[in-house]
Order: structure tokens, then sequence, then C-alpha cells
């Protein structure tokens, strides 16, 4: 038998109101204390790992990334993506299901989760498909992929125009209590737009893309959550308007939840103006208003949650001109350092970026085990706040490179991401 004695660090767990310098005592892979308690004796070899100086947190979460396979598997494979979910401090990830073929049964749910398996680092959970092959036209098998494990449902990349079948959608995923995850956009607003609408894509000669493409199928998905009670999550808001609706749901007591990605509330259009197609993302990246509006959003709770959106593409879809080039960055090896920059701000504690990262998605997802309770399983990421390093896309363990925060400095970074007492990446 091994136990493992985490010493010394700033332990921050929201979930268990922990905040001070303590030791985590780990036995057979679970937390067997957090507190002044010592290892004791006993017939067990005694791991240490000195955490001083660190921050302890529950492992972190990222509940929206795109890992391509099946189907995509030059741009990133479930073992790559595994590989760069440890590599950014993330113990567990959700896969969103537009893959080749679609995740909307059984079938491709067992596939993933057995290749996740395989790869043995961080807890992989398939988030299913809203409708069958993400068509929008009928609804795919919810009982089937939730006896399988999905975990949530979505069409992400694509939104479900027909307010009709979301409504169906919504009332089918209460019953089976599964999360509708939705990718807010309105196909007809966004047109043939390839980035923000307004003076910017002016002066590029690119056709826009308005707020209102996103915030009117936010303001749509909450008067059905509304009419169905079934709980509903805005994945990576955008825009000020979208704040402002979420805010005052919220305020409703409606059971929606919502995130957005590190590149919303750290970049504007402006990182498009060289017509850098790494910049190119749907949503699109909005003006300094509305990053403003992301960063209070956060502050204040109407943002729950901070995913990456981790959307690997090769150079075949990304060195081509801005019109043609794919939409989406890489960002769970960026996730982290680009988070805590939010707490130079002043906009985020440590405690709130652990509950964004981590507790938060637990909690919305319904996982068995948040924080870092005795009993549960020890999964946790250690930090180094004050590391600093530029960002290098050369460096990466996922497999694709497209990612606009090359070259970046940034400070704080994980040097230790632990699954169920084992450690999965070191880079003390
Ligand atoms: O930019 C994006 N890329 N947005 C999405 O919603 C989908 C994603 C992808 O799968 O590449």
């Amino acid at each position: 038998m091994k136990r493992t004695v985490i010493q010394g660090g700033h332990v921050v767990d929201p979930e268990t109101g922990i905040d001070g310098l303590f030791d985590i005592v780990i036995e057979d892979g679970k937390i067997l204390s957090v507190g002044d308690s010592k290892p004791g004796t006993g017939d067990w070899k005694l791991e240490t790992i000195d955490a001083t100086d660190k921050v302890v947190t529950p492992g972190l979460i990222d509940m929206h990334t795109h890992l391509r396979e099946p189907g995509h598997e030059y741009k990133e494979t479930i073992q790559t993506g595994c590989l760069a979910a440890v590599h950014g401090g993330f113990t567990t990830i959700c896969c969103m299901p537009n893959t080749q073929p679609v995740n909307d049964n059984q079938s491709v749910t067992d596939y993933i989760l057995k290749k996740a398996r395989a790869a043995g680092s961080v807890r992989v959970y398939p988030i299913g498909a809203v409708s069958q092959g993400l068509k929008g036209k009928n609804l795919a098998e919810y009982g089937e992929m939730k006896a399988a494990g999905v975990v949530a449902l979505s069409d992400d990349g694509n939104p479900v125009m027909n307010a009709q079948l979301m409504r169906r959608a919504m009332e089918y995923a209460k019953a089976f209590e599964l999360l509708i995850i939705s990718h807010c956009e309105d196909r007809d607003l966004t047109s043939n737009g390839v980035m923000n609408e307004g003076v910017t894509a002016t002066r590029l000669g690119l056709a826009g893309i308005p707020n209102s493409s996103e915030s009117v199928m936010v303001a749509r998905d909450i008067a059905l959550c509304e009419l169905t009670g079934a709980p509903v999550h805005i994945a990576h808001v955008s825009t000020e308007d979208s704040v402002r609706i979420i805010r005052n749901a919220k305020e409703r007591g409606l059971p929606v939840t919502a995130e957005t990605a590190p590149h919303y509330f750290s970049l504007t259009e402006e990182a498009v103006l060289n017509y850098d197609t790494n910049a190119k993302v749907h949503p699109p990246l909005r003006t300094a208003k509305d990053r403003e509006a992301i960063r209070q959003g956060l502050a204040d709770g109407a943002i729950d949650i901070i995913a990456s959106d981790h959307a690997p593409h090769s150079s075949v879809e990304k060195e081509v001109e801005f019109e043609a080039a794919a939409n989406g960055l890489i960002g769970m090896e960026t996730s982290l350092p680009l988070s805590l920059k939010l707490l130079e701000k002043g906009f985020l504690s440590l405690t709130d970026l652990v509950l964004k990262m981590s507790v938060n998605p637990a909690r919305v997802l319904r996982l068995d085990h948040i924080g870092l309770k005795p009993g549960n399983p020890a999964d946790l990421t250690v930090i180094d706040l004050e590391k600093r390093f530029t960002i290098n896309a050369d460096t990466f363990r996922s497999k694709s490179r497209n990612t606009p925060f090359n070259g970046w400095q940034v400070k704080g970074k994980a040097v230790i991401t632990m699954v169920g007492g084992k450690v999965v990446f070191n880079d003390y």
C-alpha cells in the first residue's frame, strides 16, 4: 500500500471552504484527509510531494473541448487531447460530439470512453448530440447515450435552429436528467459573416456577424428553459447583451448557467487585424466593450464557468484565406495562465477561479465527486503562481498549433496534475 502526502501547499477548495496551508494525505488513490494530520505510521510506502509556495486545488475541469476522434485524427486524437489536458492542469474534460461519425449514439460514446481509458490520464466525459447527425431535424437517442455515459447534450458547432425541436430536446433531456449545452447562434443573422460586425470588419473588407446572432438565441433558449423547466447551459458567451440576458434570467431564478472561454476575456476583434486565422472562431472575438462585460459577468457570477472550447485544426484548414479558414483555436494548454490574468486585473479571486474552473463545472454536470472531500478520488492540480513563461505552441502536447496566444508572456502554471492519486503530469 502507498500513502502520499502533499505537504505545505496553499489549499483552495470552495466546495469544502478550505483556504489555507494544509497537508493532503492520499491513500489508494483517494483523499484521506486535508488538514494538519500527519500521514501516521503503518505498513505503507510513503511518498511526499513538497508543495511549499504552491497552490493546491481540486483538479481543474474543462467542460468544453473538441477531441476530434473519431474521424479527424490528423487534428487531435483522444490520446493527444488527454496529454494537452494534463499539461494544462486539467484532471477532467468533456468532449463535444461533432466528430465523424457524430456522437449521437451508444457505439460512438463507447468508442470514445474506450480510447480515453487506453489514454489513461484524465477523466473524459463525452457529450452527446442533441439532434441526429447534428442536423437539427430529429432528436438523438438520449436514453441510450445516457446509459453509455454521456453527461450532457449539445449540437455545439451548430445551433439548434428549430425552436420546436429545442423545446422537445429540453423536455426529453429533463426526463433523462441530462443538461442541454446550447451553442447560441442564429445562422440567418450570421449569414456569410466571418468575424465580428463593425468598423474593423469594414476596414478589412470582411463580412460581419452581429452580436444579435448570439443574443437572440440566448433569449430564445432562456424562454424555452422557462417553458419546459429544463436547465440550460449557454456555451462560449461572447457578447455584452448575452451576459445581461443571462444575469437577468438568474435574477428571476431560472436554472440557467453559462460559460465563457479565455479568448473572449483576453482578446478583441483587433486580433484579426492582420487576417490571423488563428483568431477566427465561432462566436467571433468581439469589441473591448464586450470583453469588459464578459470580465464583469465572471466577476459578479453571471458567468459560472471558464471552459477552453479547445478546437484543434491543422495548417491545412488554417493556412488559407481568412474566409475559407476553419473556426476555432486550441485552449487547454493556455486556459489556466490566461485565466490567472483576471486575478491580477482584480476581476477574480483565487477562490473564484477554482469555482469557475473546477467546482462549478462539477456542480453543473452533477459529477459524483466535487472538491477535495475525504473519500473523493485524489484529483488535484498543483499550481505555481509565480512561474513566468512564454507561450510557445511548439511545446504543446496537442497535435494542433492553432493559437493566437503564441509568444504571450504569462505567469502561473500547473506544475503537477494528479488523477486518482497518480501523478499524470509533473513539471515541478
Ligand atoms: O470556433 C469554433 N470551433 N466554434 C465552435 O462552436 C466549434 C468549434 C470546432 O469544432 O472547431
